[in-house]
């Protein structure tokens, strides 16, 4: 076997052995995180984002070879052909906070495309999966469609104060939604909309890391994924997202960029 014949599959499985792996890392950690800061005081990584990265990395270099797009130390020189694209903890606020709700996320892209998606909820225990075309799953268990009827008016939203904040027309739309909510994970917050839990998620400056893995996983699962202007998502660059049930997507869109006030 060739390591460009591997399949959508092979991968898939592949990727979940890594991240399963690194899951065990996350949840045993040295009583001495290693934390240091990266932008801002809150920009945080630790010693087990950097381990994680190195582990994932020398597996997925060992047994398949292709180029690694890392948070941590990885970066790329292209995006053609196949390449993995890693978060090794999103959320790390949340790991050294909260202990909860943070992720591992890894998407396998084929020029720029995400393909295959992997993304654990650590402490849950629970991995979300899809391979383009082939739906999503919990586990082995499909998510189901996520709700294609429904508004806005009728659905949770997920953001963050800072979009509250840059943008007005937003708090409105909070306000006349089921309710807010933000769980600190950009990959974990959009796989709430898979689930069919959230009606939208949106964010105004995520990474490539942060959305590879959950912008197919939501797609696969019926979901809508654009910039927050609309245009297609393309996780090769950093940017906003607008990731929604299809209708909660139109009219969130509709309210905020299209309308207005
Ligand atoms: C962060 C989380 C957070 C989001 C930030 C991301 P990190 O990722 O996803 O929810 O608001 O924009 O950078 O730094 O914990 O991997
Ligand atoms: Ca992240
Ligand atoms: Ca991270």
């Amino acid at each position: 076997m060739t390591r460009e014949s591997l399949t959508h599959e092979e991968l898939r499985d592949i990727a979940i052995a890594a991240v399963e792996d690194a899951c065990e890392t996350a949840k045993n950690p040295p009583s001495d995180l290693g934390i240091s800061c990266k932008t801002n005081r809150n920009d945080l990584v630790t010693a087990i984002d950097k381990k994680i990265e190195e582990d994932i990395a020398q597996v997925l270099a060992q047994q398949t070879g292709y180029a690694l797009l890392g948070e941590e130390r990885h970066s790329l020189s292209s995006f053609a052909g196949r390449v993995w694209v890693l978060d090794p903890i999103d959320g790390t606020m949340n790991y050294v906070e909260t202990h909860r709700d943070f992720a591992i996320s890894l998407a396998l892209c084929e020029d720029g495309v995400p393909v295959v998606a992997v993304i654990a909820d650590v402490m849950k225990g629970a991995i979300y999966s899809a391979i383009k075309g082939q739906g999503a799953f919990c586990g082995e268990e499909p998510l189901a469609l996520v709700d294609a009827e429904r508004t806005y008016q009728d659905a949770v939203i997920i953001t963050d104060i800072k979009e509250i904040n840059a943008l007005p027309r937003l708090q409105q739309i909070l306000l006349e939604s089921r309710g807010h909510r933000r769980y600190g994970s950009a990959a974990l917050e959009i796989v709430e909309v898979a689930a069919s839990r959230a009606g939208a998620f949106v964010h105004l400056w995520v990474s490539p890391w942060d959305i590879a893995a959950a912008t197919l996983i939501c797609q696969e699962a019926g979901g809508t994924v654009t910039r927050l202007d609309g245009t297609p998502m393309d996780i090769r660059y950093k940017g906003s997202v607008l990731a929604a049930w299809p209708t909660v997507h139109r009219t969130v869109h509709n309210r905020l960029i299209v309308e207005p006030v």
